[in-house]
């Protein structure tokens, strides 16, 4: 798979739906082998370090800031990126991996918030719109959105900001169309903007920015 299409592959290595397939697989695995052992009785079966229900405290460091934080275990980062930490910027619109309206960089790369859970991120770095720039101090690829005319009813528009920043942060001035436009493809679009996110893309990148 494309090195720049960077959620091909999940960058934790942990889907919610990876997560409780896992989570079964390995406590069905557990209860054989247990029964196999010492004929343990079905309570012996519970597997250990189970988190939950109730909240469990967690540091997540978003935008450079450390957030110490209670969240419930099944919360997803999105949930927790727009309460209780209040950043809105990632949208929720499918919350199934599918659209890309919630796209922030988790350690330097482009993932679904929707599909990490806020525990994952515990420890790693998060970053969001909000952390590229603000409505006041626009970063360099937001404020070729603008000039390039990028967006339309803005709703995709946070989430492929993030998808493009990245391409144009991990390939600078040498970024290519089809590189960009490998970056953007997790994110869609239902007012059709995309040959000018792709321009956008491709004009902040020759301006080294
Ligand atoms: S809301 Fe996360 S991918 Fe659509
Ligand atoms: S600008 Fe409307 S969905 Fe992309």
């Amino acid at each position: 798979m494309s090195d720049d299409s960077p959620r091909d592959d999940k960058p934790s290595g942990l889907t919610r739906r990876a997560l409780f397939k896992g989570a079964g697989a390995a406590a069905a695995a557990g209860a054989v082998f247990r029964s196999i052992e010492a004929g343990a009785k079905e309570s012996d079966t519970v597997p250990a370090n189970v988190q939950g229900p109730g909240t469990v405290p967690v540091e997540l460091d978003v935008n450079g800031a450390k957030k110490k934080l209670e969240i419930e275990p099944r919360q997803t980062l999105l949930e927790v990126l727009r309460l209780p930490l209040d950043l809105t910027g990632a949208k929720p619109v499918c919350d199934r991996g599918t659209c890309g309206a919630c796209t922030v960089w988790l350690d330097e790369k482009p993932v679904y918030a929707c599909t990490v859970l806020g525990v994952e991120a515990a420890g790693r770095k998060v970053t969001t719109v909000e952390g590229l720039g603000t409505p006041e101090a626009m970063s360099s690829i937001q404020k070729t959105f603008v000039a390039e005319d990028a967006l339309q009813c803005g709703f995709c528009t946070p989430g492929m900001v993030m998808s493009a920043a990245w391409a144009v942060k991990k390939h600078g001035k040498d970024l290519t169309e089809d590189q960009a436009r490998a970056a953007c493809a997790g994110n869609l679009c239902r007012c059709g903007t995309y040959p000018h996110v792709l321009k956008a893309a491709l004009a902040c990148a020759r301006k080294g920015s």
